[in-house]
């Protein structure tokens, strides 16, 4: 495990990088950082000193794109104010527009996901006239050897992650564009990393990939044998009961049995699934190309309940998909409510160029006709998060301490194994403790309660 915390070095050339998009990006830009370091440089937080800028970009919505755009602009004013100033382009949007991100000469590096390990080469190379770009797209790269520089502010949970890729063609989504094919982490590599974010005091993992639930390593020579996402998943929970073990995310079509009771029987595997649904409606499912109906979806959730009846469950959905009418917007509701998700992150479909959305489907709904859909799935899954944490009131918790509560010095705030963020008065407890808590109270996105 290398140095959590930059050490300031003068001599040292100095990297400064913002990360958008999602968990996968916050690792990736630890294993970015990692390479840096070898190469001899540090991290700085304030970008006024950095001779490298990088951002590592997301392309899910157009919206995250935007916001790049305007970084760049930003970027632009330090390039005036500074000679030498290297400015890199990082990530999804780095392989989803390659030199398009190059004109307006402010941008010196595209590099796109699997090329960070070219980044020392691509930064020795740059000259003002010479912009230089990687976006190869890799069948076996998975920085399995890399120790992640941690950037986290807590030092508590570390992001581990396992698979790169996707191979499931959503008709909405760009990933599989940008991250190439679908590709498992040796699970010795994981098991070691696991081990030494242990060692080094964290206590929590949350293991990574765009499908964990198709996690599959066969031993190179021995091709029968296989280490599935349910075996990888024993393997992490075993390194020590104290460390708590996480993941994300969950594609419906594909979460096992297996899986389900393996999470049973291991108390140090968190009780907690993200299981994005997109939509109740069964005709924009298929649109959607997610490969299962809403009659499945409602029976998973079953099977996950008649086995850990205290799991959480989150969600992820897509307001005003091609073609959605009232009744499949009804639809989406209906299930939400019949499900109860504790909490849900819920979006207004963006059509990304190159999807097969984008090329089979009129992006048909009217914006003003996504918003209210959006705003009414908001307004439901508020009930349905204040319902949920209702329902904790009086019950008991184990709570793994992750800091200082925001709203008071005296109160720290960790969260449940079923994923609630829970604050209560310190009383001598400190980050990276387990407490017992009884929930005395909530709202719609926090529990509170004491120790007891
Ligand atoms: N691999 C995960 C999701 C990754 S993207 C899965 O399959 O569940 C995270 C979320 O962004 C998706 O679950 C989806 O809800 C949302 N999303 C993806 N593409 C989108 C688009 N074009 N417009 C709006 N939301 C989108
Ligand atoms: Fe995108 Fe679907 Fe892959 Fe998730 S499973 S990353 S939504 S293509
Ligand atoms: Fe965004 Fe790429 Fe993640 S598009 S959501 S950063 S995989």
């Amino acid at each position: 495990m290398k140095n959590i915390r930059p050490i300031s070095d003068p001599a040292k050339p100095k990297v400064y990088i913002e990360t958008y998009g999602c968990q996968m990006n916050v690792n990736d830009s630890e294993v970015i950082l990692s390479i840096l370091q070898d190469d001899g440089y540090v991290l700085t937080e304030n970008m006024d000193e950095a001779s490298l800028i990088l951002a590592n970009t997301c392309s899910i919505r157009d919206n995250a794109e935007q916001r790049i755009w305007g970084r760049i602009d930003q970027f632009r004013l330090q390039k005036r104010r500074r000679t030498g100033v290297i400015i890199g382009i990082v990530g999804c949007m780095a392989e989803r527009l390659k030199d398009r991100l190059l004109d307006g000469h402010v941008v010196d590096i595209v590099a796109g996901p699997d090329s960070y390990r070219n980044l020392p080469a691509l930064i020795k190379a740059v000259t003002p006239d010479s912009p230089q770009m990687d976006v190869m797209l890799s069948h076996e790269e998975t920085y399995a050897d890399i120790s992640p520089v941690r950037m986290d502010r807590n030092g508590i949970s570390a992001y581990i992650s396992i698979m790169r890729g996707c191979n499931n063609v959503c008709s909405y989504c760009v990933v599989p564009y940008t991250r190439g094919v679908e590709r498992s982490r040796d699970p010795q590599s994981i098991v070691r990393e696991a081990a030494e974010v242990f060692d080094a005091g964290y206590k929590e993992v949350c293991l990574l990939g765009q499908n964990v639930d198709s996690y599959l390593w066969r031993e190179p020579g021995a091709p029968d044998r296989t280490v599935d996402f349910a075996d990888l998943l024993e393997m992490v929970a075993k390194t020590s009961p104290e460390l708590r073990v996480r993941f994300s995310t969950s594609h419906p079509k594909d979460i096992s049995d297996k899986l389900i009771f393996m999470m049973a029987s291991y108390p140090n595997i968190c009780r907690h699934i993200h299981l994005p649904v997109q939509s109740g409606s069964n005709a924009m499912l298929e649109k959607m190309r997610r490969k299962y109906t809403r009659e499945w979806y409602l029976e998973r959730v079953a099977k996950i309940r008649s086995v850990m009846p205290d799991c959480g469950i989150s969600t992820d959905i897509i307001a005003g998909f091609c073609g959605e009418t009232a009744q499949d917007h009804e639809d989406t509701l209906s299930l939400m409510r019949e499900v109860g998700f504790d909490s849900a992150f819920m979006f207004q479909y963006s059509e990304r160029p190159g999807t097969l959305a984008a090329m089979k489907y009129p992006d048909d709904v009217p914006p003003e006709v996504k918003t209210s859909r959006l705003n009414e799935i908001i307004a439901l899954q508020n009930t349905l998060s204040k319902a949920s944490n209702e329902r904790e009131i009086g019950k008991r918790h184990t709570v793994l301490v992750e800091g200082v509560s925001k709203r008071s010095s005296e109160e720290l705030t960790g969260r449940t194994s079923n994923n609630k963020v829970c604050v209560f008065p310190s009383c001598g407890h400190k980050a990276g403790e387990y407490v017992e808590v009884e929930v005395t109270g909530c709202t719609s996105a926090t529990l509170i309660s004491r120790p007891v």
